[in-house]
């Protein structure tokens, strides 16, 4: 199975930034996806989202959004909602990322709706997930992420039918110490989470298929021994997504 890449740009990169990273990197991300039989998912920020689409349009790059609205539409001054983001040409969108959940206190409540939202308009959501350092500590991972994880449950379950088979949810295991610090978790570790995640999200597996990705450092350093990790299908990417050639070798390599 190929794996997929997820390059979350997050406001690392400005508008004429991203615009002019695809217009110089065109012909190789496209060649990049072929070539290597790799999902490669840009994930710009909202303003500049739909010119990217549009440029990357009828090839193989997929666009995601960094974040979307819970709410459907009405009175929320800033906020974007799902529907505008498929508009925009968005097939994936990021939701429950760290730095959302730090720096705006975002709830497992608020992401799980923001989810529904996302299936809603036929958007695959990317739910990120993973404990702070004092959890890994303290040795209690496995209830951090339960409990981030059981609302979304809860919502998946209670859609029960999904309308189209476009549905599908990747849950991105970012461990939070992992994030841009250039540490990553180790091997036994890290097939520890990937088999209890899978174990704990069966019950849904009915309902919706499940990707499981990581993110965290994911780095040209780190990439060999990060694809060898069993049950990982792709990876979130922050910063060595916005440097082509770093983003080529964790491709490539
Ligand atoms: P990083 O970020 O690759 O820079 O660690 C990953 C993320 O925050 O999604």
């Amino acid at each position: 199975m190929p794996f997929y890449y997820v390059a979350n740009w997050k406001m690392n990169m400005h508008y004429q930034k991203a615009a002019n990273f695809c217009s110089e990197q065109y012909e190789s991300l496209i060649q990049l996806a072929a070539e290597k039989n790799a999902f490669l998912i840009l994930c710009p920020s909202a303003v500049v989202l739909a010119s990217v689409s549009a440029m990357f349009k009828e090839t193989e790059i997929q666009i995601g959004a960094q974040d979307c609205s819970p709410f459907k539409e009405g009175a929320h001054t800033g906020d974007i909602s799902a529907q505008s983001l498929m508009e925009a040409g968005a097939s994936y969108c990021i939701i429950g990322h760290s730095e959302r959940r730090i720096e705006w206190g975002e709830t497992d409540e608020i992401i799980a709706q923001k989810m529904v939202r996302l299936f809603e308009v036929g958007i695959r959501p990317i739910i990120c997930i993973g404990e702070t350092k004092e959890a890994f500590d303290q040795g209690t991972t496995f209830e951090f992420l339960a409990r981030q994880l059981d609302p979304l449950i809860e919502a998946i379950i209670q859609i029960n039918s999904f309308s189209s088979s476009r549905h599908r949810i990747f849950i991105a295991y970012e461990p939070i110490w992992a994030i841009g610090s250039g540490i990553v978790p180790e091997k036994v570790y890290l097939e520890s989470i990937f088999s209890w995640l899978k174990e704990y999200c069966t019950r849904i597996n009915n309902l919706v298929p499940v990707r499981f990705l990581y993110g965290g450092s994911v780095v040209p350093e780190h990439i060999f021994y990060l694809k060898k990790v069993s049950g990982v299908e792709g990876f979130l990417i922050g910063g060595a997504s916005i440097d082509f050639q770093m983003f080529k070798k964790i491709v490539v390599l």
